[in-house]
């Protein structure tokens, strides 16, 4: 009996509370109006009902003011706190209320850290950019690597490498992939880059331009022509050269190696070469290289002379001709170990189609199926097309560990990190933001949701090296086909703590895969 009365005090001064500010909300809005009366003349509603439908008019009604004032409105951190906790009038009384409120600043502070330049918007140019150097060096951040992560270890006119340093260089958390090295070989045009091998296993992605490369296996020499999205397999030591086919455009060929010698590190040798770079011949005693190659002291000696401009030098027109047109240059030449049953190089875009596609973005996926070459590696190569202003559904690898390097456009990346890095919120999950732009490399770990999204001003175009791949399973979660959508209705009811409908409503809105539209209201000024 007093249960009873007691819980119809708290009803009546849920409903007082509820109406209170739904007439608030209702003397501004007709529309708003007319959908609280609906729900207060629902005669099968209890009274909880009509207020819980009472709310729902409200919240819409907030959704589309919100809507309708994203264009209009900078980010202003005030207004968007007391919008939130205007928010928290339906959420019930007491403790509830202020529950809701405290989430509303914990948000806040959240999106605020994930802004990198917003702090520092009204400031002087100059200490806006004092402050982003401050900011970015706090923020440190183990998944993103920038130019400044790079090192050159090669560098001529004609063409250089970028090697980016050790990925557990400053951080521990991506020990998964310690044995693998990432470089970048940017060739000039019409550059020969000099016979080499190196102590690693790689694959290599042209991401741009036209070239011709060579590789001796045993006793025999394989050449062919190489363009945009071919992916070629390296097998370690083996001695290659490449030329830049093309009188305008460079070369860029992305390298992910796997050292056998040691665990993070390998070198490259040059063999072929004279002087500079210095042939490893000429390490060789000279009596050792007398009797070898049987020539005399003096003829070896001027033979292995200083000049060369090192290990990228230009051919001529002609030289790159006669290269190019060698017969055994055309693909799927079926010269062991390339035997045309494994065909080396294999195009990311000449397959049939992409494995995902609308017109929010495009993925082109390559694995051990198509391309044998990649069972060795344990890998899986892909290339997101993410459309300007779009992105790609939020989803996690279970098993794989995503390498991704930007390779055109501009966007930016968020991911789910355990342990509560965020300075003042009490959340146990970190977010990790990073704006993207060509050459940055960001590394996804296994189970870790991310998202990335394209700026509204140009695709954004992500080449992908997932390691780890066997028994991977990739789970969607949002849009078409996402993982909440497989759970019982009881589940969801008792996960979400709301009715199964109202679960399958928010699971179920997205009706595109995989590429979405993109937030509507984007931090241009992060990626300019
Ligand atoms: C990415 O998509 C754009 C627009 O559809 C297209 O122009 C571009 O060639 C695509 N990039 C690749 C590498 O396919």
């Amino acid at each position: 009996m007093y249960a009873k009365s007691k819980l119809s005090v708290v009803i009546l001064i849920l409903s007082v509370a509820a109406l209170f500010s739904g007439l608030a909300f209702a003397k501004q809005d007709p529309e708003l109006k007319q959908c609280s009366h609906q729900c207060r003349v629902q005669q099968q509603f209890d009274e909880e009902q009509k207020e819980k439908c009472v709310s729902k008019c409200e919240e819409y009604h907030r959704e589309k003011k919100e809507r309708e004032s994203v264009k209009e409105h900078e980010f202003d951190p005030d207004r968007k706190l007391r919008e939130c906790q205007s928010r928290c009038m339906g959420q019930g009384q007491g403790e509830a209320r202020q529950l809701c409120r405290f989430r509303c600043q914990q948000r806040l502070e959240r999106e605020h850290d994930g802004r990198w330049e917003e702090e520092g918007k009204k400031q002087t140019k100059e200490y806006k950019e004092e402050h982003e150097e401050e900011h970015e060096e706090q923020e440190h951040n183990p998944y993103v690597f920038e130019d400044r992560h790079f090192s050159t270890p090669i560098k001529t006119e004609k063409g250089r490498v970028d090697l980016l340093a050790k990925f557990t260089q400053n951080s521990d958390v991506l020990h998964g992939i310690e044995n693998y090295r990432l470089a970048i070989l940017v060739a000039n045009p019409k550059a020969f880059v000099v016979p080499n091998h190196f102590d690693a296993d790689a694959i290599f992605v042209v991401t741009q331009g036209r070239g011709r490369i060579s590789m001796i296996h045993e006793d025999k020499r394989r050449s062919f022509n190489i363009e945009t999205g071919d992916i070629i397999r390296i097998r370690a030591g083996t001695p290659l050269y490449l030329i830049n086919r093309d009188d305008n455009e460079k070369l860029f060929i992305v390298k992910l190696l796997q050292p056998v010698n040691r665990l993070d590190q390998y070198e490259v040798f040059y063999g072929a070469a004279g002087g500079k770079p210095e042939s490893f011949y000429e390490t060789f005693s000279i009596e050792i290289l007398e009797a070898a190659l049987k020539t005399s002291r003096d003829k070896l000696e001027r033979f292995f002379d200083r000049r060369g401009e090192g290990a990228f030098l230009e051919a001529s027109k002609e030289q790159i001709e006669a290269m190019s047109s060698r017969e055994e240059g055309g693909k799927g030449g079926g010269i062991w170990p390339f035997g045309s049953d494994s065909k080396n190089p294999f195009n990311l875009f000449k397959k049939r189609r992409p494995s995902k596609s609308n017109k929010y973005g495009q993925l082109f996926e390559v694995d051990a199926d198509e391309f044998e070459h990649l069972k060795d590696f344990d890998l899986r190569v892909s290339y997101a097309n993410i459309t300007r202003g779009c992105m790609n559904a939020p989803f996690f690898n279970s098993r794989a560990i995503k390498i991704a390097i930007v390779v055109q456009g501009q966007g930016y990346l968020e991911m789910v990190s355990p342990g509560s890095g965020g300075r003042k919120s009490g959340s146990s999950y970190q977010k990790i933001s990073s704006r993207l732009r060509p050459d940055t490399v960001f590394v996804v770990p296994a189970g870790h949701p991310f998202v990335t999204v394209a700026s509204i001003n140009s695709n954004l175009e992500i080449l992908c090296f997932e390691v780890n791949i066997e028994n991977n399973v990739r789970y969607l979660l949002a849009g078409e086909g996402n993982l909440v959508q497989q759970l019982e209705k009881e589940a969801k009811e008792l996960a979400f703590k709301r009715r199964g409908a109202e679960v399958d409503r928010v699971f179920g809105n997205q009706d595109e895969e995989f590429f979405f539209p993109g937030p509507r209201q984007q931090r241009s000024r992060d990626y300019e």
